[in-house]
């Protein structure tokens, strides 16, 4: 009967262990399968993380096309493209678009000197250089008479 009895705990004994080793390595295996699907959306978020910044790196790109680094000066229309056309393309906030001679008619009665003026020094919504100083001022002069003149204006530098 006493024998019985330490086999049974014995026996009870060896199901607990069994018991703890299954529940441990079923629990090893949760932990493995959970940080596999961790480094799964880590994956995807990085993808998302990578579209997330290619619009600012094209910006940045542009910052660079249109800066005065390499010492060469940048033609009128190369500036546009590169700095004016984020906004002056599409008339964000407000911005005369490039080619409307209606929405430029009243700042080109301004006249030329005075529309450089402005865009070297920024008008109201209007950043100073566009917002890249590193465009010299004749930078600016040149893209001002492109961005004019192929919108109704007919200056001369
Ligand atoms: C962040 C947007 C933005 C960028 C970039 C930008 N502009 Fe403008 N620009 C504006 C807005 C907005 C106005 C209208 C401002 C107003 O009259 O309230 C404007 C107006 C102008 C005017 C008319 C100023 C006047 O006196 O009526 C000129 C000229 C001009 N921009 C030239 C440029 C040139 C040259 C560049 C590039 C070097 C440039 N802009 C880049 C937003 C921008």
């Amino acid at each position: 009967m006493d024998l019985d009895n330490s086999k049974n705990v014995l026996l009870e004994l060896l199901a607990i262990l069994i018991g703890a080793i299954a529940g441990g390595i079923f629990f090893i295996l949760l932990l493995n399968y959970n940080s596999k699907s961790d480094s799964n959306t880590n994956v995807t978020s990085d993808i998302k993380i990578e579209e997330n910044i290619k619009p600012v790196a094209k910006v940045e790109l542009a910052a660079q096309i249109g800066s005065n680094a390499s010492g060469v000066e940048k033609s009128g229309e190369q500036v546009y493209k590169a700095v004016c056309s984020a906004c002056h393309q599409t008339g964000v906030l407000n911005a005369p678009k490039f080619g409307d001679s209606t929405s430029w008619a009243p700042r080109i009665s301004q006249g030329y000197e005075m529309l450089v003026q402005h865009s070297i020094k920024g008008i109201r919504s209007m950043p100073a250089k566009g917002g890249n100083p590193s465009l010299s001022d004749n930078e600016i002069a040149n893209t001002v008479l492109y961005m004019t003149n192929s919108s109704g204006a007919s200056f001369k530098k």
